[in-house]
């Protein structure tokens, strides 16, 4: 019998190493080497891939390669056709991650129910094709060409797709999945990788696009190593928060489009529903004279929507304020209340500031900043602000305003929306040239808008 070869791989990058090691030397994290059996046997000629046994290919000249006129395949989803870039592109490879119970299996099985004339294989790991059924009559579609099979090894899912010749395969998830030629458990490193590159491989030769579902770990990279990550033509993330019903679909990296691409879905009991516009369902809500509310002008991606920001300051029970952000980065509104304290002369020290932004949505935009600080300083005061102003802008360690890209699109959404009056940073309107029914007010530091806003 062949002796068994194990190596401790690293479950962030995937480096392996002979013994195991605290650190990582590659990606400096600590406790991440656990041991996983390579290869059962090394003897190359059975099982395993094999670098040299394609000669199907051969080297072409780059101007002689034929490209013809990229038939994306129109996913019936206006939402994710935007985020793949324009369509599924034949032969790629998609990983979709995101937390469990999040959304992807109900992501994935609506939008190839609604593919009428592709055949597809939903592979899955995880449900039975009962629970699969319940789950498709909830969202109340059915196709003629969706087939399910439950399986989770490799070699046996190949032998389904010889068969059945599917157009387009589904994976869900890749960690559920497992090959004979590596002896490792389902979900290990070495398991994740050479699933993927078998099923990469797959989708190049016969140029059948394929999606795999992945877990997503505590720290919110993809469940595996990171070169799962790189060998795949397109990442996308599934988030949002459990307890409200928005979910975004972000593209984290594209071969075939931009990555500034966004989705934007509400979860309904009859499956996903697109959000074409996003500003009107995040602003529902009548927040005349109540303090501690302000209205951003946002960007996510590159599409412009309005999200209210609210905040609370109270006076702090313990010794220690507490402070609090949901949807912004904690670290962020805390060098915000800094520059408060230091530029405004805001005492916040004594204060616990609570932070939310609106229908759970996690939004990265510096521009939320001017929101932000508003919003906290409108709380503190207790004096509400204007109903219908909104204000977009970075705050910088001075409590100077910084210009936004994108400065268009959003005055004209909160013109849309019905805002009378947007705060921007100066010196942002360059090359602005559009006739706008609404009043811009431009102020280049935090005092100045706050005294806009406040007087
Ligand atoms: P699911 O797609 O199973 O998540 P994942 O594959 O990411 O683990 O989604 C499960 C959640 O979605 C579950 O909590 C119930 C909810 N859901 C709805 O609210 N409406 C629906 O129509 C469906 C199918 C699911
Ligand atoms: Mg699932």
């Amino acid at each position: 019998m062949a002796k068994v070869k194990t190596a401790y791989v690293c479950t962030n990058c995937g480096n392996d190493s002979p013994k195991w090691l605290g650190k990582c030397p590659v990606c400096g994290e600590w406790n991440t080497y656990v041991e996983e059996v390579i290869s059962k046997d090394t003897n190359p000629s059975k099982g395993g891939f094999h670098i040299f046994d394609s000669p199907k290919a051969k080297p072409l000249l780059l101007k002689d390669v034929e490209t013809g006129e990229d038939p994306r395949i129109d996913m019936q989803d206006g939402e994710f056709n935007r985020v793949l870039g324009g369509g599924l592109v034949p032969g790629s490879l998609v990983l979709l991650g995101g937390e469990p119970g999040i959304g992807k299996s109900t992501l994935i099985l609506q939008t190839v129910l609604g593919l009428q004339n592709i055949k597809t294989l939903y592979v899955s790991g995880e449900e039975s094709a009962r629970q699969l059924k319940l789950r498709a009559d909830r969202i109340n579609s059915n196709s003629e060409n969706c087939f399910i099979v439950c399986e989770t090894n490799l070699e046996q899912i190949f032998v389904h797709i010889q068969n059945l010749k599917p157009d387009f395969v589904i994976i869900d998830s890749i960690q559920t999945i497992f090959t004979d030629t590596v002896e490792s458990s389902p979900g290990s490193v070495s398991q994740v990788r050479e699933c993927s590159a078998a099923i990469l491989k797959f989708a190049k030769e016969t140029g059948t696009p394929a999606i795999l579902i992945g877990h997503i770990n505590k720290e919110g990279n993809i469940a595996g190593p990171k070169v799962l990550e790189h060998i795949v033509d397109t990442v996308l993330q599934f988030e949002g928060d459990q307890h409200y019903m928005y979910r975004i679909l972000r593209s984290i990296k594209n071969r075939f489009g931009s990555t500034a691409e966004l989705g934007i879905y509400e979860m309904r009991q009859n499956g996903l529903r697109e959000v074409s516009n996003p500003s009107e369902l995040l602003l529902t809500q009548n927040h005349e004279g109540l303090s501690g509310v302000s209205i951003a002008a946002a960007i996510e991606g590159i599409r412009p929507f309005l999200i209210e920001t609210q905040s609370l300051v109270s006076t702090a029970a313990y010794g220690t304020p507490q402070r609090s952000a949901t949807g912004f980065d904690l670290r962020r509104m805390n060098m915000l209340l800094a520059v408060l304290e230091k530029r405004a002369g805001f005492k916040l020290i004594q204060k616990d500031v609570f932070l939310n932004i609106a229908g759970g949505l996690k939004v990265n935009d510096p521009g939320m900043d001017l929101s932000v600080i508003s919003a906290v300083l409108s709380s503190s005061l207790d004096i509400s602000i204007e109903k219908h102003v909104c204000m977009t802008g970075e705050v910088g360690l001075s409590g100077e305003i910084r210009p936004v890209n994108r400065i268009e699109q959003r005055i004209l959404e909160a013109e849309k929306l019905g805002f009378s009056k947007i705060l921007i940073p100066q010196n942002n309107l360059k090359g602005f040239t559009s006739k706008v029914n609404i009043e811009i007010i431009q102020a280049r530091k935090v005092e100045e808008a706050f005294r806009q806003l406040f007087s």
